[in-house]
């Protein structure tokens, strides 16, 4: 039996009637940008994820990238970031013109370790972008204070993390200046193709991230500021739209799944055997079960290339996020980083693996995934 990282067959199959009937109205009412499939998303999806305004855009890549634009943030400028991202969080940066500086990460979470942001500060800083890595809300509180303190802004990749919430039941996305969502359609909350979202209590930057979104024209034609063509679809915001009701359901879903990987990996014994690091959800607390929305379920294990090569000949999926870390990366070489400055952050690139997690994962499925692994370290 084979069991995929991902199963969006499975999970669309059952909405597939409600998927195709929203795009056929989308077609006979041949009205494709914006509109108020794209409005009701923004205050669906503003209203879940805690926040005044939500802005659809094209990507989670844009959403990073026209926030940074709407903070005026450009050439001269450094933004602090972690280096265990996807390459969109530093690349958004490094885009407006401004220059990345890389923090380590916490070696329990993979997320920004709050401790090492102020040394990395200095009369350049201008922002603080935290990413809520594999869906756990990074320690926010100590970041936010920072920020306060030094005068940046906050900026959340809340990417992997929508409805992830922090240990007092803020939501990613919603603490900082602005938060930024992807659509994509692995994620948690996926479209059929790109999407992204940005979310915000400032109204002023709302309504500015609007202008930006249509190349910065205000009215049409009229450029006071030169944005670019961040819209999201009408068509993903219908799916998307559709796809919501279901939101809750499936990242409940994921955490059942996440619980029953741990009792099945602490039965192993692998855990004290190899060292086997399983995620470790740190903000969960009494009842409540959003603190960690297991966009992806990532363990530790020593020599993960071999545990890889064997999954794959199981027929079992698995990902590496991130083989690289973006302080290594070749196209950020003249920062001037090198090989040893981030520890942590460069031991998850060597160790860190993502094993099947998708809503409609089963627990035979978790089963064979576990005994593969097993297996693999037995020989
Ligand atoms: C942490 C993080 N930031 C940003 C992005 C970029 O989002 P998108 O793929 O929608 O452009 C992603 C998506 O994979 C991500 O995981």
């Amino acid at each position: 039996m084979r069991v995929p990282l991902l199963d969006l067959k499975a999970q669309h199959d059952p909405i597939r009637k409600d998927l195709l009937a929203a795009i056929q109205e989308i077609v006979d009412r041949n009205s494709f940008i914006l509109g108020e499939d794209v409005a009701s998303l923004e205050k669906n999806i503003a209203a879940y994820c805690q926040t005044q305004y939500g802005i659809g855009v094209s990507s989670g890549s844009d959403a990073l990238l026209v926030s940074l634009m709407a903070l005026g943030i450009g050439s001269g400028d450094e933004v602090i970031t972690t280096p265990l991202s996807f390459f969109a969080t530093a690349g958004a940066i490094a885009r407006v013109g401004a220059r990345p500086v890389f923090v380590d990460v916490d070696p329990v979470t993979y997320n920004l370790d709050p401790n090492k942001i102020e040394q990395a500060i200095t009369s350049h800083t201008k922002a603080i972008i935290p990413v809520h890595l594999y869906g756990q809300c990074a320690d926010m509180e100590p970041i936010l204070q920072i920020a306060t303190r030094q005068g940046l802004a906050v900026v959340e990749d809340a990417a992997q993390a929508i409805g992830a919430e922090y240990r007092d039941g803020r939501r990613a996305g919603s603490m900082g200046t602005l938060g930024c969502l992807s659509f994509f359609p692995s994620k948690n909350l996926g479209a059929l193709g790109d999407g992204g979202m940005v979310l915000t209590n400032d109204q002023t930057l709302a309504d500015l991230i609007r202008i930006l979104r249509v190349h910065g024209g205000k009215p049409k034609y009229y450029h006071q500021m030169i944005g670019g063509n961040f819209r999201l679809d009408t068509l993903q915001a219908a799916v998307l739209n559709v796809k919501f009701n279901y939101l809750d359901r499936w990242t409940a879903l994921r955490q059942v799944h996440a619980r029953h990987y741990e009792t099945l990996f602490e039965e192993s014994g692998l855990v004290q055997r190899i060292g086997l690091r399983l995620p470790q959800a740190v903000y969960r607390g009494s009842g409540v079960s959003h603190y960690h929305i297991y966009n992806q379920f990532v363990i530790g294990v020593p020599n993960r290339g071999g545990l890889q090569n064997h999954l794959k000949q199981r027929g079992i999926g698995s990902e590496v996020y991130y083989p690289v870390p973006l302080h290594l990366q070749e196209c950020f070489r003249s920062l001037g980083y090198r090989e040893g400055d981030f520890r942590e952050a460069e031991r998850a690139c060597r160790e860190l693996l993502a094993i099947p997690t998708y809503p409609e994962l089963t627990e035979h499925h978790q089963e064979i995934v576990v005994d593969a692994v097993r297996e693999f370290y037995e020989q």
